[in-house]
């Protein structure tokens, strides 16, 4: 039956990708097809526009400077994104040579307006502040960056007025802030509640469910479009699951992978409006961004999900 599914799908689909193959618990699968252009988006609640909703997070994997060989991995890794229909990449000052390697790669790629550059600004002192901000407009090789996000709070009432006016000035499309620590929660509640934000961007995971349960509901409340980082604990997850196969009801929801499954039950969460996963391999974009297709989880299946990862040993 399950088999049946798979060719009858694969059937319907081109081929943008390599040709890879996963495993999962029943069959061997081929990754990197996809419908063209036939990614899940969601709404950016404040304009209405709508971006696919697995995107590509770069931290430490985008910090190559000093591994000039990897450049041309991560060049066929973004140029596949966006020809299966991927747009939103996040990065940060603060990943090293990140922004400067995404900002020369996407020029190279003369592709500037299918992607959606979202970058941070983490800097206490409003000079330095705005020093960070116009570098990373250089590094980035861009007149207007789609997200600017207060990186974990820092420098918030000095540099969120000035990302503010930045917008208004139509350098800047969306305002936001972000945090990965669960104990920075009280502050980034408090700032949800009182400031004009478009985005936030929050840790959440099958491994780090509090975000769902604190800080959704209040971007739901207030119109907030919500991206998550650390989907995969930061690859500690694949550790947890090493060598367990995957439940057989996984493919009822076209889940063929593990990457798969820990996306699709942030995805399944309505709040959420796109996962970041840090990617810098071809075979994982292709695995990634298959959690961008199909079914994805109803309320008793994330339950199911979360039971049968809490019982995993
Ligand atoms: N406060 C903040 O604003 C904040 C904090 C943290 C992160 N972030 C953002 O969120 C993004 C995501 O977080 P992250 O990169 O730290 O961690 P992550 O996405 O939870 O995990 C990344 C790890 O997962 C592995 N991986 C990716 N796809 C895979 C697949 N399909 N199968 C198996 N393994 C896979 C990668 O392996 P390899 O190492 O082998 O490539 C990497 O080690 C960051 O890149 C960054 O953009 C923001």
């Amino acid at each position: 039956m399950r088999e049946n599914n798979i060719s009858r799908r694969d059937m319907l689909k081109i081929a943008v990708g390599a040709s890879a193959s996963i495993t999962t618990g029943m069959v061997a699968i081929p990754i990197g097809t996809f419908q063209a252009k036939s990614l899940i988006t969601r709404t950016i609640p404040s304009t209405g526009e709508k971006i696919p909703v697995v995107g590509i997070g770069t931290a430490r994997r985008y910090d190559i400077n000093s591994f000039p060989e990897k450049r041309k991995q991560l060049k066929k890794v973004l140029k596949e994104f966006i020809t299966i229909g991927g747009k939103v990449i996040d990065t940060a000052p603060s990943y090293g040579s990140a922004e400067e390697v995404v900002g020369d790669i996407i020029n190279k790629l003369k592709k500037r307006e299918e992607f959606f550059i979202a970058t941070k600004v983490r800097k206490e002192n409003i000079n330095s502040g705005i020093h960070e901000v116009e570098e990373s407009f250089k590094k980035l090789q861009t007149k207007k960056i789609d997200l600017f996000q207060i990186h974990n709070l820092v420098g918030l009432n000095v540099m969120l007025p000035i990302i503010h006016e930045m917008k208004q000035a139509g350098r800047i499309s969306y305002v936001g802030i972000s945090t990965s620590f669960n104990w920075q929660y009280p502050e980034f509640i408090d700032t949800i509640k009182k400031e004009d934000l478009d985005f936030i961007q929050v840790n959440y995971s099958l491994a780090s469910r509090q975000a769902a349960k604190t800080i959704f509901p209040i971007a739901q409340d207030r119109g907030i479009a919500v991206l998550v980082n650390v989907p995969f604990n930061r690859g500690k997850l694949f550790s947890k699951v090493n060598h367990q196969s995957l439940p057989d009801w996984a493919g009822e929801i076209d889940i063929y992978s593990w990457a798969q499954f820990f996306l699709k039950y942030i995805l399944s969460h309505r709040a959420v409006t796109c996962v970041i996963p840090g990617t810098a391999k071809l075979q994982y974009l292709l695995d990634n961004m298959g959690a961008a297709q199909g079914q994805m989880p109803n309320s008793e299946m994330r339950t199911q999900m979360k039971r049968y990862f809490d019982g995993l040993m």
